[in-house]
């Protein structure tokens, strides 16, 4: 498409190592989407005649429909979607010859790589959206089971399942938010910024804009070839996102292993061991967990290959989609696997709750107990940090405790306070805004599900 400046054809090898067609055919429906608004707008300029713009626009429907079919086979000789596309249009229509007008591959392709990835995302957003219901139903299934609430991996205070359910709504919330902020961040259209400097003729880019769906054009057409902002605003996402992915499968697969037991993970999605008979691994778990560490690589990826890049457009930048489409697939995957998954996760109430009394994790009730007869807090914390000492000493249980053995280590201890010695009435009075206490799960069970309803 170049040949007037060169004398020889490009080198084979030099054919194969810049051509981005194993990245970029995907994005065929786009981009020919994104050519048919470009053309509507050089014909309704009069840039084209309107009936060469009709003949250029109903030559890509064409095209449009061989690529739906399949039948489009891309040559690499012709080095990318939009080379390929273009080609096979002037075939069919040798007026597509005037297709690029005012435009250079520079802007479409952040063009078509917009859209393209506009599509995933509206997918993907409502793929989150039933990942974020399942939280909320699991709360509902599991709002009266209670576990052990852990801070450096030890036991820390008695919580209702319900309330641990909902820290992943909040935190996959927030990931819905970023998408949104994505969707909005690539929501500028690039079309006539042009190879970076815009155009002689007189083009109307609010026209293109708007027959795209984008809610304006880019405001400076160096920034526009330069920048793939809106590609590490995704990354960010896809990493915080996944980071939650893993954390949540940690646990779990924690919970699973035999010295916890709390949970039983559904055997559609467990494999066994070629050698051990007895083995059920969690290895959907793991793999989440473990895709975790590719995701931000290309994160990481990306972020260097824009790194000291000077401005504006450079060829580096046909590197920036393959770490997205892994990125992409891998997420998309992920959310929908583990929305399966956690939907039928069940909670071995007996077991979580058995180890919460062999520990002390009602040290501070006890404690705050005590604040509230009017002992500063300090004092309390120190009392009862001197009975869980003697009591692991001796080999004792605060429930074994009788009523002259609490006076007789804390003189401001009396009956009542033998009533609130339960991991259930110790969740149940935790009745704070955002806390564990059951009444409130409630109420913040009701308001996630407004939240995505
Ligand atoms: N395939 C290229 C890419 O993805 C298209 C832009 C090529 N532009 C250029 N000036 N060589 O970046």
């Amino acid at each position: 498409m170049w040949h007037g400046r060169f004398k020889k054809d490009m080198a084979e090898i030099v054919k194969n190592f810049t051509q981005s067609l194993d990245i970029d055919w995907r994005m065929a429906e786009c981009d020919i989407q994104g050519s048919i608004a470009h053309v509507m707008m050089l014909g309704h300029t009069g840039i084209l005649k309107p009936e060469e713009a009709l003949k250029i626009k109903s030559g890509l429907q064409k095209v449009l429909e061989e690529v739906k079919e399949g039948k489009l086979i891309p040559s690499e000789n012709l080095e990318d979607v939009h080379m390929n596309i273009e080609a096979r249009l002037t075939e069919i229509e040798p007026l597509g010859a005037k297709l690029h007008t005012a435009r250079s591959r520079n802007d479409q392709v952040a063009t078509t790589t917009r859209l393209y990835l506009r599509e995933r995302l509206k997918d993907l957003s409502k793929n989150l959206k039933e990942l974020l219901k399942v939280f909320t139903s699991n709360a509902e299934r599991h709002i009266n089971i209670i576990i052990p609430g852990y801070t450096h991996m030890q036991q820390a205070q008695p919580i209702s399942m319900g309330h641990y359910w909902l820290s992943w709504f909040e935190a996959f919330y927030r990931d819905m938010k970023r998408l949104n902020f994505v969707l909005e961040a690539l929501n500028e259209c690039p079309l006539g910024a042009g190879a970076l400097a815009g155009s002689t003729l007189p083009i109307d880019r609010e026209m293109t804009s708007e027959l795209l769906g984008f809610r304006t054009p880019t405001r400076n057409s160096l920034d526009t070839v330069a920048q793939r902002d809106y590609m590490t605003d995704y990354h960010y996402f896809a990493s915080v996102l996944m980071i939650h992915i893993s954390r949540l499968c940690n646990d779990l697969i924690t919970w699973n292993s035999q010295e916890f037991g709390f949970i039983v993970l559904p055997d559609e999605f467990c494999t066994g061991s070629s050698m051990m008979p007895q083995k059920k691994n969690p290895d959907v778990l793991e793999l989440a967990r473990g895709k975790t560490g590719q995701v931000i690589g290309n994160f990481i990826d990306l972020l260097i290959t824009l790194k000291g890049l000077p401005m504006t457009y450079n060829r580096d930048l046909q590197e920036d989609k393959r770490g997205l489409w892994a990125s992409l697939n891998t997420v998309e995957n992920v959310i929908k696997i583990m929305t399966e998954l956690l939907s039928r996760v069940e909670v071995d109430e007996k077991i979580s709750l058995s180890g919460l009394n062999k520990g002390y994790s009602l040290a501070t009730d006890i404690a705050e107990y005590l604040v509230m007869k009017g002992v500063p807090f300090r004092e309390a914390h120190m009392k009862v940090g001197k009975l869980v000492g003697w009591c692991i000493e001796n080999k004792l249980e605060f429930k074994d405790l009788t009523i002259s053995q609490w006076l007789e280590k804390i003189p401001e201890a009396d009956e009542g306070m033998l009533k609130i010695l339960s991991p259930r009435e110790s969740v149940r009075r935790r009745n704070v805004y955002g806390g564990t206490g059951f009444e409130q799960v409630e109420k913040q069970i009701y308001e996630a599900k407004s939240r995505i309803s």
